[in-house]
């Protein structure tokens, strides 16, 4: 049975990978992997590691661009009720990775846990909102973050405080190890209040962004430096530009929009096509915040 031996079960080979990401673009994975639990997790990390095959954790597809050939190693998903428990504390919540993020600020609020609804509007699991520190205008997740329980790539369990993660802007520093899930520190407070910042936070970003329903993977560049990429593109006359069935968003030009009919390349093509324009406008090179696979 090859690499796959013990892990059959948990296998489903040739997956579009285009029906697990909010583009809805892009090839199949060779196969994809939902472990059980972190015992079975941490195994099949040591067995591609052993078998040295390519993985790549997917955790609810908001940032992630498929290349139209697809994805030719492992793919693993964080499902089920070991990897999407959530428990409230007194002064916190303890979750695990593969919990939808949006679901988790609502939980905690509901439950009267402050903090989370700064980042009203953030879509993903909670594990790829700590591996790329997701946050917007008002705050990052790394503001409220305790430690975080990871795996290596060779099966080891361990945790991290905060502090050890190297936070920045957009990026934690996990050395290529999978959060498994992570203590949020969230005070006890003034619930109403805070659904009502939740409700008012959501609004501004719906007057200002294409809707989450729109096929996007969010802001496709990080910021440079004091300066805001959408304004930059957007400067540059790239709103309503289009490549095939992909656009940039006449609504906020850091967003590349896929309509029916496009292809991943159509999205590449227009990634490329800003960037040239800014750097050859302002001599900013920008960065990709979206994963390309
Ligand atoms: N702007 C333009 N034209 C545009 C877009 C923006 O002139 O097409 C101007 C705005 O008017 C504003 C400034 O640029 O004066 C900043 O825009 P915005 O408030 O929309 O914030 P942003 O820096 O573009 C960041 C995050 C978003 C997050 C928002 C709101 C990044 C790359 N983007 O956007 O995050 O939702 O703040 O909190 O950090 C994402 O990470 O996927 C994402 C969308």
């Amino acid at each position: 049975m090859g690499w796959l031996s013990g892990f059959e079960s948990i296998c489903q080979a040739d997956v579009p990978l285009a029906d697990c990401t909010w583009y809805r673009l892009g090839g199949p994975a060779r196969w994809v992997l939902e472990p059980h639990d972190e015992p079975q997790l941490a195994a099949l990390l040591c067995r591609l590691r052993d078998e040295q095959i390519p993985w790549r954790i997917l955790g609810r597809g908001a940032n992630v661009l498929v290349r139209d050939e697809g994805f030719p190693g492992a793919v693993i998903r964080l499902r089920g009720p070991c990897f999407e428990e959530i428990s409230i504390e007194e002064d916190g919540v303890i979750a695990a990775a593969g919990v939808d993020f949006p679901h988790l600020i609502r939980q905690t609020l509901e439950a009267g846990r402050c903090g989370l609804e700064v980042l009203a509007g953030i879509p993903g699991s909670l594990g790829g909102v700590i591996r790329m520190n997701a946050g917007g205008r008002y705050g990052e997740i790394s503001r409220f973050v305790e430690q975080v329980s990871l795996v290596d790539s060779s099966g080891n369990l361990f945790t991290r405080r905060a502090a050890e993660l190297s936070f920045r802007y957009r990026h934690a520093e996990l050395n290529g190890a999978v959060a498994l899930g992570a203590r949020l520190r969230l005070p006890a407070g003034d619930r109403q209040a805070a659904l009502d910042r939740y409700r008012e936070i959501w609004q501004e970003k719906s007057g200002n962004q294409p809707p989450l329903a729109a096929r996007s993977a969010g802001c496709i560049f990080k910021n440079p430096a004091q300066q805001s990429a959408g304004r930059l593109l957007d400067a540059a006359g790239l709103k309503g530009v289009r490549i095939g069935s992909a656009e940039i968003s006449t609504r906020h030009a850091n967003f590349i929009l896929a309509h029916p009919g496009a292809r991943a390349a159509h999205v590449l093509d227009l990634i490329a096509l800003a960037r040239d324009r800014v750097w050859n406008l302002n001599g900013i090179k920008l960065e990709l915040e979206i994963d390309i696979w």
